[in-house]
This record gives C-alpha cells, structure tokens and sequence, in this order.
C-alpha cells in the first residue's frame, strides 16, 4: 500500500530526514518510534504532501505520489491526523464531521444552508463507530482533550481514507484516554480493514496494537520488523535506547 525509498529532506543544510524507507501492506498498522527530533513528524509531512521531499520517492498504491499536493493525495485515500488538535473549535462535534464528508462530496459551500441536511447518515454512522453519538451536537471545543483527539480520527475517517497517518495520537492524554484511543484504532484496524501509519512515545502502546516497528534515528529508518526482533535489536538498543532494554509491559 505504501513504499518509501530513499527518502531525504533537507532545511537549509540540516537533513532532518536522511535516508529513510518504509513498506506497508493492506490492513497493517505500523509504528514509527525514535527520539524526539528524530524526524517521525518530517518523514509524515513528506507522505501525506504537507512537505516536498528533497530525493526519493513516495508510492500509495503502486502510484508515485513523490511531491504530489496535500489535497490530491488525501483524495486518493490517505489521511493523516495531527500531533497537535486540529478541530474547528465553534463548530458542534456532528459538524465538523459532516465538514469533511461534504468537502469530500465537494458540497463544502453549501455547508451553512440546505447542505445541513445533506450527508446526516454518513455523518452519524460515523460518530458512531467512534463512540461520540451522544456528543454529536456539543460544541467541540469544550469536550476533553481525548474526546478532541477521537474527533480528529472521525475527521479523518469522513475522507474515507485507506491509509489512516497519525503522528502522536496519544500525546498529552490521561491513562484512561489513551486506552479509549488504543481501542479504537484496533477497531478501525480490525473491523474496518483501516491499514494505519503511527508515531507514538509510548511503549506500551506500540507494542499493544503494532504488527510491525519502524525505527528512525537522524533521519534514518534503522530497522523495520516485527515488534519482537525490534525489541531484541542490539543496535536498535544501543542508538535508540542507549544499551536499555525497550521496557513495555
Ligand atoms: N521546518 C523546519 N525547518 C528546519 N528544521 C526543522 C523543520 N522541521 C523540523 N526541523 C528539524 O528536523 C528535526 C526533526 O524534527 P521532527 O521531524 O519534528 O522530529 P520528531 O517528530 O521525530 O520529533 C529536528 O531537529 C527539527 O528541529
Ligand atoms: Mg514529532
């Protein structure tokens, strides 16, 4: 589903991506895990378009999608959710979803009149699946920081994406709400058949739902494999963890 080759980007002289490669097939759910600066974040930019790569190459799909626009690759079904919440804050929980299902539909600009009640099903199936029904017609920006998190995935979702990106998506969550997101992005990978792209700090998490590991360290992709020969890796263990053991529970 997506091959990275080669990968680099320079800022000015500094290679903040150097030489990474990725693989990923249908229905995967793979992780990206590396110190901060590392350039997990960078290495999402270049896939989804938000960044033109400075060499390599980029396939979805078998098509080369190398320094293709934002818009045009999420077209081609792959999305991303961000390290920071990227919401529409005054808008209720229902809208901001029925937002990006329009925009995908191309209905955008009739969003304030008779396209309120265009794409309510869709919508709702939706927040459903995620678990926000109940909340569908809060205003977003007073829920929880999790619950905006599980909107950025409804978001998402309303994109119909194949491959779903997110960079950190338990960032800045309690225990309890990154085990709700936990559970909800094996959901989409299992019930859904949703192949997922994820940087993460947590251990714990990685290792609770990934099939495969990506290792990165400046810039490079160290390792890609299954979380058991990651974890054992002596120079995984040596770049990464500084000769510790990836501790996980
Ligand atoms: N737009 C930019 N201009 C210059 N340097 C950048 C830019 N974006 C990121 N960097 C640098 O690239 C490196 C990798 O950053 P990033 O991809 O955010 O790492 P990570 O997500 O792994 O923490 C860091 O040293 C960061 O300071
Ligand atoms: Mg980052």
């Amino acid at each position: 589903m997506l091959q990275v080759k080669s990968l680099t980007k320079n800022f000015d002289g500094f290679m903040a991506v150097n030489g990474a490669g990725l693989s990923l097939e249908k229905g995967q759910v793979i992780a990206v895990i590396g110190p901060n600066g590392a350039g997990k974040t960078t290495l999402f930019n270049l896939i989804t378009g938000q960044l033109a790569p400075t060499s390599g190459t980029i396939r979805f799909k078998g098509e080369d999608i190398t320094g293709i626009p934002p818009y045009a690759i999420v077209r081609k079904g792959l999305c991303r959710s961000y390290q920071v919440v990227n919401i529409f804050n005054r808008l209720t929980v229902f809208e901001n979803v029925q937002v990006a299902v329009l925009s995908r539909r191309k209905h955008t600009f009739n969003l304030f009149s008779n396209a309120r009640r265009m794409a309510v099903n869709e919508t709702s199936r939706i927040l459903e699946s995620v678990g926000l029904k109940d909340m569908a017609h809060s205003i977003s920006g007073s829920l929880s920081h999790g619950d905006q998190k599980v909107l950025e995935i409804a978001i998402s979702l309303g994109n119909r994406p194949e491959l779903l990106i997110m960079d950190e998506p338990t960032a800045g969550m309690s225990p309890e709400e990154t085990e709700v997101t936990l559970s909800l992005m094996k959901k989409l990978s299992d019930e859904m058949g949703l192949t997922i792209l994820f940087c993460e700090h947590d251990m714990n998490m990685v290792f609770a739902i990934a099939h495969e590991i990506m290792v990165m360290q400046q810039g490079k992709s160290i390792i890609q494999g299954k979380p058991d020969a990651v974890r054992v890796d002596k120079q995984v263990q040596e770049a990464y963890l500084g000769g510790d053991d990836i501790c996980y529970a």
